[in-house]
Order: C-alpha cells, then structure tokens, then sequence
C-alpha cells in the first residue's frame, strides 16, 4: 500500500517534469515560427533631426521588418527597407561609400535605394517620411 502512494507521487512528478520539458522545448521553437503579431502594422516612427548626422544611416525595426534612415552628405534624408531585393538579407551602411552592402551576395545600392552593382534585381523599398519641426516621422 505504500509503494503504491510512492509510486503514484513519482508518476505525477515525472509527468510534471515532462510536461515543464516539453514546454521549455516548444515554445522557443514556436515563438521562432509564430509571425511577429502586432508589428506588421505600418504604424510611424519619429526620430529627432539631431539623432542623425550627415554620411550616416540609422537601423530600426519598422513594420516588423529592418529599415534605415540615412542622412546623405548633403543633408537629404531618406527612409529604405533594409531587406535586400535578392533572397532577403539585411544590407549594412558602409559610410566610406555612402552605400548600402548586402552581407549575403555583395549586392550594392546607392542612399536612395537604387542597386549599383550585384545581383539585386530591384532597388530597397522606399518609405515616406515627413520633415517638421526638427522631428522626422517614417511611414
Ligand atoms: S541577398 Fe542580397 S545580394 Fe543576395
């Protein structure tokens, strides 16, 4: 009679234990998978103008995706996708050129988005933004 009361706490103990390592497992694998809710809204983002100097670009989730705000040396502000058009990567500003390059096949664009060399068959999405008052507002 006693082994049976034993055994039965061992049983819910191990069944607790698994059902704790089934979900420790289960659901870093699900939040991987699961789409990003609530950030594929395009709602809008503001920076001050002060934030960005000339020759430099700013990386920031937008829409649930990677997008750049860059300052060109001449003062024009512009806001890109940061996806790269090829197989999706994520370009990175290399400021000696004042150009974006993609880590994954060298594919090359210029401040305003359009592809100056490699294998990107279109330019980096361009998205709207508004100038007022020392406030630059994407989307
Ligand atoms: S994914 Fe960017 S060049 Fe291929």
């Amino acid at each position: 009679m006693e082994n049976d009361g034993r055994r039965k706490f061992l049983g819910v103990c191990l069944a607790g234990a698994t059902v704790a390592a089934t979900a420790a497992v289960a659901y870093p694998v699900f939040r991987y998978l699961a789409p990003r809710s609530g950030q594929l809204s395009s709602g809008k983002i503001s920076f001050t103008a002060g934030e960005l100097p000339e020759g430099e670009a700013k990386f920031f989730e937008y829409a649930g995706s990677s997008a750049v705000l860059v300052k060109t040396k001449t003062g024009e502000m512009v806001a890109l996708s940061a996806v790269c058009t090829h197989l999706g990567c994520i370009v990175q500003w290399i400021k000696e050129k004042q150009q974006f390059l993609c880590p994954c096949h060298g594919g090359l664009f210029a401040t305003d988005g359009t592809v100056v060399g490699g294998p990107p068959p279109r330019p980096l999405a361009k998205i709207p933004i508004t100038l007022t008052e020392g406030k630059i507002t994407v989307g």
